[in-house]
């Protein structure tokens, strides 16, 4: 079953958390991403964790593979349950990043192998459409994230993150226990920031596992309403 991620995108932690009390009853996952983690850091995760949610950290680690190893093994070690680094950042960098996620879990007692987090290559952002890439009149945003993905399936990763309209084409081409988490989903079309959007109910029927929603439940006027018919549409497929 398509689990919904809550996108916890503030700057203030007490927002952040009072959200999530507010949701505790509707969802078990939240994402830290980089507003909320560079101003917290590691505090809004352990409290996040203490009121029994499963986190996404989605820092999308993009860096010289030394780097990527040390961060993935700090993240590790913090108990999250999931975690980005960018395909771009190539092979050397996503098996540094899986060499770190065996470090972090040696760090601490407590760790199964069913435990360690899951690493998500990204392939190409949903804010961006094929005009926003540097090679917009030889490549299809599909065929990119389509590379993007095939080579992160070969160098480890266990899943990716793309948008709902590549998620028919890479289920094709990849392995079947791959993991696919989508962000950009909408229950209607909105004029913001993402370009490549879904419903929740088509994302689950093209195969999502991960279905990440921020503003439309975090800026609702009614949160706890709003993520249950998210999850009312993820559990009708
Ligand atoms: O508010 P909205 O629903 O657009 O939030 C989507 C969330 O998914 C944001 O937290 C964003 O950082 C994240 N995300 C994304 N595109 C990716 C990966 C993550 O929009 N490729």
């Amino acid at each position: 079953m398509a689990e919904l991620i809550v996108a916890l995108d503030f700057n203030k932690q007490s927002h952040a958390l009072s959200l999530a009390r507010q949701l505790q009853k509707e969802v078990k996952w939240v994402k830290v991403g980089l507003e909320l983690y560079t101003r917290y850091g590691p505090q809004v995760v352990t409290e996040l964790k203490t009121l029994g949610f499963k986190i996404f950290l989605d820092l999308k680690f993009l860096d010289i593979p030394n780097t990527v190893q040390g961060a993935v093994c700090s993240a590790t070690a913090l108990g999250i349950d999931m975690l980005t680094v960018h395909l771009l950042g190539g092979g050397a960098m996503i098996r540094a990043a899986l060499k770190g996620r065996e470090q972090g879990s040696e760090t601490s007692h407590n760790f199964t192998t069913s435990q360690l987090p899951l690493i998500l290559g990204v392939t190409i952002l949903t804010s961006l459409g094929k005009e926003d890439l540097p090679w917009p009149e030889t490549r299809e945003i599909s065929r990119v994230v389509l590379d993007l993905a095939q080579k992160g399936q070969a160098w480890g990763v266990d899943g990716v993150v793309c948008s709902g309209q590549e998620l028919a084409l890479l289920k094709t081409q990849l392995k079947p226990d791959f993991y696919y988490l989508t962000p950009g989903i909408r229950l209607e079309q909105k004029n913001d920031d993402q370009k490549r959007t879904i419903s929740p109910g088509e994302a689950v029927k093209l195969g999502a596992n991960f279905l990440v929603v921020g503003r439309p439940i975090t800026r609702a006027r009614d949160p706890r309403s709003a993520a249950r018919l998210f999850q009312q549409q993820i559990h009708q497929h």
